[in-house]
């Protein structure tokens, strides 16, 4: 029997790759072939699906997402055209969460500064004792979004001897720390605020001047989420001005990220949207598009499809 034809438009692992090319018959955006046989269709949160990509392929039944984050997925033309579609969440959890501890302790101790230092010789060359940083355990912990990964985030806190409150839409029943009824509330409260808000139309530029003010001159930003939730113009005007004391980012409005004034302050640590990038959780990932594909194929339900 022939493989179903699935056309990957995403750059996905190496693993991944060799998964769809054994189980299906993989194509790709360089050679579609005839796109009215493409029924399964792979991308990934970065790259998205979108209407233009949908009207291209009339035979579509199915896509499978590399990811959680569902924001570039066009989820209701999807379902207009009755095509399934399924994603990747929680497998990326726990290393989502421990990046953001990563964050918050890398900008505190400013760990890429100190590292610079060393390497390019000026600790052997002055003997001096690199700048002072700031403390993190016993500090306010501030999560805006209790989802899946800000549950984690707290429980990695729990570590740190800090207080934890949140902000989110409704109170989390699991989740044994203190709601705030505003953003605004939670960043005036807290000397570090996690994003961990999924990106969309309701959470766009939730953090803006106002929510920065209230962050205050002793308070970090930490994003693991999506740029879109950050007026990175207002970020990067407090951050010019030390409104706020630092940010620690993972993700930006426009990746990848050129040469921008954030790119020119030293009170930022600025990663390359890498949160579930380790191999466990990428293998993970990999494992879970294949399988929601298989399982379609298989007429089953996917093992996660977004609400
Ligand atoms: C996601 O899955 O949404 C991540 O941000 C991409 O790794």
């Amino acid at each position: 029997m022939s493989k179903p034809v699935v056309l990957n438009i995403a750059k996905i692992p190496a693993v991944l790759q060799q998964s769809l090319e054994s189980e299906f018959e993989l194509r790709t955006l360089h050679s579609p072939g005839d796109t009215s046989e493409i029924s399964g269709l792979v991308s990934s949160a970065i790259r998205g699906v979108d209407l233009a990509t949908l009207d291209q392929l009339p035979g579509l039944k199915a896509m499978s997402i590399f990811g959680v984050g569902m924001d570039k997925v066009d989820l209701a033309a999807a379902r207009r055209r009755g095509i399934r579609v399924g994603y990747t969440p929680d497998v990326l959890n726990d290393c989502v969460a421990d990046l953001a501890i990563g964050l918050m302790i890398a900008a505190s101790r400013k760990i890429p500064q100190a590292d610079g230092y060393v390497r390019s010789h000026r600790w052997a060359e002055t003997g001096n004792v690199f700048d002072l940083g700031d403390r993190v355990s016993g500090k306010r912990m501030g999560i805006a979004g209790m989802g899946r990964i800000g549950r984690i985030i707290a429980k990695r806190l729990v570590g740190f001897d800090v207080e934890i409150r949140y902000f989110s839409r409704s109170e989390v029943r699991e989740c044994s720390h203190e709601r705030v009824s505003t953003l605004q509330e939670l960043a005036a409260w807290c000397d570090y605020l996690f994003i961990a808000v999924s990106g969309s139309a309701q959470t766009r530029h939730m953090v803006d001047a106002g929510v920065l003010e209230a962050l205050g001159p002793q308070g970090y930003l930490i994003n693991v989420a999506r740029g879109s939730v950050v007026d990175e113009q207002a970020l990067i005007a407090a951050l010019e001005n030390e409104a706020i004391r630092g940010a620690a980012l993972d993700v930006y409005e426009v990746e990848p990220l050129k040469s921008s004034r954030l790119t020119e302050l030293r009170n930022t640590v600025l990663l390359p949207h890498v949160s579930s990038a380790t191999n466990e959780t990428r293998t993970a990932m990999s494992n879970m598009v294949v399988e929601n594909l298989k399982r379609f194929y298989a007429g089953e339900r996917m093992l996660a499809e977004p609400a």
